[in-house]
């Protein structure tokens, strides 16, 4: 069958949307009728190069869909049932996944952006294949991808909404509730208030920090990040991020600091900007050679933590559909992430108007 998706043929150029043939799913494999698919700055990141994918790969991997046919032994979902795309897809038997950490499973051994059988379902015109990122590629109108990668929903969800719960929601909230668990009362500061910050915000929200400051570059983003909870903004371009902390906190700095950016000097701020003994912690994607230098002495004479969050070290199948829960009752705002809708075919757009800050986030509608 064939099928359109967004494909990058060459680093920092202009995204393709190609038609591709898909193959039909093999064993453990479900067909997609893709909804939508949320664009993340990880997605530019594999554009760029800063998340390596050797070109070509198919992009997307915030996505909700409709399951349309599955393959043999599949027996998680039938056709017709809403999926959300989880962009770690885990075994469920290695020790990482035993101990309930199966966003850090090591238990794949297929190629990166590979289906687990180490082969992929994509192929161009020319006849090459093209890997999926995070084995799941959401920027196309059908996919094949593992039944692993799927977390069944209520089809009363609208399908943009649930893309967001994919990627950016579980990574913000789940930062704060279960990465670093961050106790009520706390301070927190949140430095980059894009379409991950801003969920950040809300989980600091939802465990009832008292003071939440969000940083970011432009004032458009600050006001989104007020809307989303923060009790304070700094704005980064006009003074020095971790000096203004301080000032707010008293001189102490916070409790809790996210970076949600991607780049070793905002990593730092953020150690930077954490009282003693409290933790910073990172969930931006910085390239592969970026180095974060923590002076050893202040790092001990200080007690201060920096760890990494990944996926904001969720369950996917036990955390997206509590966020959906949450969002029914009021207490986590989707509706308001989505600032701008665009056609699978405006994806170069949609990346141009994330870096220049004009979305929360924004979304490509594949079958709304
Ligand atoms: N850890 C994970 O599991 C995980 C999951 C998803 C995304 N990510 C990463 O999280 C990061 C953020 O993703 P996003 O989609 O929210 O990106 P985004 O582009 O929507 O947001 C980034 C924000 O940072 C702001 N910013 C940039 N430089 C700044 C600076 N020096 N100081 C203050 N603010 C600054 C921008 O104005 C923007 O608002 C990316 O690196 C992405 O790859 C990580
Ligand atoms: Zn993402
Ligand atoms: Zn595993």
């Amino acid at each position: 069958m064939k099928t359109r998706a967004a494909v990058v043929y060459e680093h920092d150029a202009p995204v393709v949307v190609d038609t591709l043939t898909l193959d039909d799913p093999k064993a453990n494999e479900v067909l997609l009728r893709m909804g939508a698919s949320g664009v993340c700055h990880s997605d530019l990141s594999v554009v760029n190069g800063t998340i390596y994918y050797p070109p070509p790969v198919a992009l997307g991997h915030e996505g909700a869909g409709v399951v349309e046919r599955v393959g043999e032994d599949v027996s998680y979902v039938k056709p017709g049932d809403h999926v959300i795309l989880s962009f770690v897809t885990y075994c469920e038997e290695c020790v990482m996944c035993g101990m309930g950490r199966v966003c850090l499973c090591n238990g794949i051994h297929a190629r990166k952006g590979f289906l687990l059988d180490d082969t992929c379902r994509l192929h161009n015109k020319a006849g090459q294949d093209i890997p999926q990122m995070s084995r799941i590629a959401t920027m196309s109108d059908l996919a094949v991808v593992p039944e692993q990668a799927l977390i069944k929903i209520d089809p009363e969800y609208p399908m943009d909404r649930a893309a967001l719960v994919g990627c950016g929601v579980t990574t913000g909230v789940g930062a704060v509730l279960r990465t670093a668990q961050v106790e009520p009362g706390s301070t927190v500061a949140v430095i980059g208030s894009g379409g991950v910050g801003l969920n950040v915000l809300q989980g600091a929200k939802l465990a009832d920090a008292e003071r939440i400051i969000a940083v970011d570059l432009v004032e458009r983003k600050l006001d989104f990040a007020r809307q989303f909870g923060a009790t304070d903004t700094v704005n980064a371009s006009e003074v020095d991020p971790v000096e203004a902390v301080k000032e707010l906190t008293g001189g102490l700095g916070v409790d809790y600091a996210f970076e949600a950016i991607g780049s070793s000097v905002t990593i730092r701020q953020a150690f930077d900007m954490v009282r003693s003994a409290g933790t910073a912690v990172a969930i931006g994607l910085a390239r592969s050679h970026d180095v974060v230098p923590i002076p050893p002495q202040e790092l001990i004479w200080s007690e201060k933590k920096l760890i990494g969050s990944y996926y904001g070290s969720s369950r996917p199948r036990e955390d997206m559909p509590e966020y959906l829960r949450l969002y029914d009752e009021g207490k986590l705002m989707l509706d308001e992430l989505i600032t701008k809708t665009y056609d699978l075919d405006q994806i170069n757009e949609a990346f141009a108007d994330m870096e220049a800050g004009k979305n929360a986030r924004g979304i490509l509608a594949l079958d709304l």
